[in-house]
């Protein structure tokens, strides 16, 4: 029997800084074996633990889309103990990667509609497979309007610019970043999330909402959703809560009746609204 435990050996082939800062490194991340290679399917939202050796594990989104190969890509965030140890690590360093992990974004659910995304800070991880996953050629005909509003705190720290860029070029995909305040050289939004999302203001008709960012994003953002008449059963969260096992087994990540890892970490907005505060 195979254990659930055992990481795959893999290699970091690229580390790229990825924010102004330095506090967050991209990693891509190369099997050893190719047959890892080939069992590792997933779908844009779902995570892998992340193993360093000498330091223990990690749950990070998986940041690039099936489409792009047996490559992975995650970016992090220098938190503590592990990812502190993790970007200090190389080229050719080796890792182990666990999953993947978790319940992807319901995006077969979301098939004839419109689609909003709202990303807030280095949680667009997966929003980003999200992205590549909806505007491939196999897919995009599938969806109706894609909407995509990103903000970070400064110019610097927004991720994946190349990849946004290209989306908007492309035709495909209503984009609006923003940053906090205005900066040199920006001439784009200016203003938080939440904010934009009013201006943006886009309808509940026939639409499903991915929102992933940091807790004040969210607490700002859903009233504007409410506002524009989003139901709850419409808006599709992630979860981060701390984790050890990542697959329904320690309880460590336990809120209400749902385990984060295995029941999540995608849930509706309607799921959480009937959980303890705790999440
Ligand atoms: C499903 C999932 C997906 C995630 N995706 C990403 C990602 O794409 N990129 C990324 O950078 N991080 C992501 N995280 C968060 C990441 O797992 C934590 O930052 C990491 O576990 C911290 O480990 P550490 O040993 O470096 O920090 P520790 O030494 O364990 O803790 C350092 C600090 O970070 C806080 N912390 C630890 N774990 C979490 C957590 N899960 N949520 C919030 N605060 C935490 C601690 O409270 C403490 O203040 C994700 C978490 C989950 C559950
Ligand atoms: S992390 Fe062990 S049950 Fe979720």
């Amino acid at each position: 029997m195979k254990n659930p435990y055992l990481p795959l050996p893999v290699r970091i082939k690229e580390v790229i800084t990825a924010t102004e800062d330095n506090s967050l490194k991209t990693f891509r991340l190369e099997f050893l074996h190719s047959e890892h290679a080939e069992s590792f399917q997933f779908k844009p939202g779902q995570f892998a633990q992340i193993s360093v050796p000498g330091a223990g594990e990690v749950p990070i989104g998986i940041a690039s889309s099936p489409h792009e190969g047996p490559d992975l890509l995650f970016t992090i965030s220098k938190a503590g103990v592990v990812t502190t140890k993790l970007h200090s690590m190389k080229a050719g360093d080796r890792l182990g990667v666990r999953g993947p992990l978790g319940h992807p974004y319901p995006l077969d659910q979301a098939t004839g509609k419109n689609l909003v995304i709202l990303a807030g800070g280095y949680a667009v991880t997966t929003l980003r497979s999200t992205m590549i996953w909806l505007l491939h050629p196999d897919n995009r005909s599938n969806y109706e309007r894609i909407t995509f509003i990103y903000g970070a705190r400064t110019p610097g720290m927004l991720l994946y610019l190349e990849d946004i860029v290209q989306w908007e070029k492309s035709g495909q995909a209503d984009i609006h970043l923003t940053v906090d305040n205005e900066a040199p050289g920006w001439e784009r939004l200016v203003g938080f999330v939440p904010q934009i999302a009013q201006q943006v203001a886009p309808s509940p008709e026939n639409s499903m909402a991915l929102i992933c960012g940091p807790p004040v994003m969210i607490k700002f953002t859903q009233p504007v959703l409410d506002n524009l008449g989003w139901k709850s059963e419409q808006i599709i969260m992630s979860l981060e809560n701390r984790m050890k096992c990542g697959i329904g087994i320690c309880g460590r990540c336990n809120v209400g009746p749902y385990y984060v890892c295995s029941d999540g970490p995608v849930f509706t907005k309607a799921e959480l609204d009937v959980l303890p505060a705790e999440y």
